[in-house]
């Protein structure tokens, strides 16, 4: 059974006083409310990991990381290995966010090595990928999101998926206010998990949750997440307040 989730990624934002604060104010504002099975998980810059792992200590909020280095260790000035993460307590990277394709130059051949070294450390991949505007207005977005998959992930044996979630982010949406239409969540969501069974057979891609994000937000939140292939979001602006955030979550 593949878990509801829903994640923020605070992207580059929030010093330590205010990481504590949004983590502790989205710790109050989910008191009492029933999760079910729904993960939550919220992601801050590295410097505010400790912080916030801290701050939501004992409650059901779960912290990942926006990236890693991977290599164990080494001349890597600025970076973060997996295991300075596992050490702190984190669980879970994300990996592949389109912003660090665009402003990184991150490529499927070097996400496969990221997965490797996050997998290697029992860290759950949260793996990013999505076409841009002119991919989509070509009609090509099938084709570059098999791409992205297949490049970082098709090398894993069937067991490494059980630390994979899949996050679909369409590139035009992203901040930008264009949130994809539910249907195409859904359509893409369904092509991405029959793609998973094509390589891996029906029980990988039944299992495996895939989020969307790209402009998720409380205003369209519940018709995205009712999609029978929508496992929850991965959350950019709407996660930087905890009001909203809380309210996205309360939407699936
Ligand atoms: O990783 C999530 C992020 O890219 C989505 O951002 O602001 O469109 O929700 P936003």
């Amino acid at each position: 059974m593949r878990s509801k989730i829903v994640a923020g990624n605070w992207k580059m934002n929030k010093n330590v006083a205010e990481s504590k604060a949004l983590a502790e104010g989205l710790v109050s504002e989910l008191n009492g409310v029933s999760l079910d099975n729904t993960r939550v998980i919220v992601s801050p810059t590295f410097v505010n990991l400790t912080t916030v792992l801290a701050a939501t200590e004992g409650s059901a909020v779960e912290v990942a990381a926006q990236n890693m280095h991977q290599e164990a260790s080494g001349a890597y000035t600025g970076e973060i290995s997996a295991d300075m993460l596992t050490s702190v307590g984190i669980k879970s990277v994300i990996l592949g966010h389109s912003e660090r394709r665009e402003y990184f130059g991150e490529d499927e051949a070097l996400l496969a090595k990221k997965t490797d070294a996050a997998l290697a450390n029992g860290l759950e991949v949260i793996y990013c990928f999505g076409e841009v505007k002119e991919e989509r207005e070509a009609n090509i977005q099938e084709k570059v999101v098999a791409e992205q998959i297949s490049g970082a992930l098709f090398h894993l044996d069937a067991a490494a998926w059980s630390n994979i979630v899949l996050a679909y982010e369409p590139v035009w949406a992203i901040g930008t206010g264009l949130t994809a239409s539910a249907e195409q969540a859904q359509e893409m969501h369904a092509f991405i998990r029959g793609f998973v069974a094509d390589k891996y057979g029906a029980e990988v891609a039944e299992n495996v949750s895939i989020l969307y994000g790209g402009s998720c937000k409380p205003s369209n939140a519940e018709e995205i997440f009712s999609k029978p292939d929508v496992d929850g979001g991965l959350i950019g602006g709407a996660s930087l307040v905890a009001a909203d955030f809380a309210a996205v979550i309360k939407a699936i």
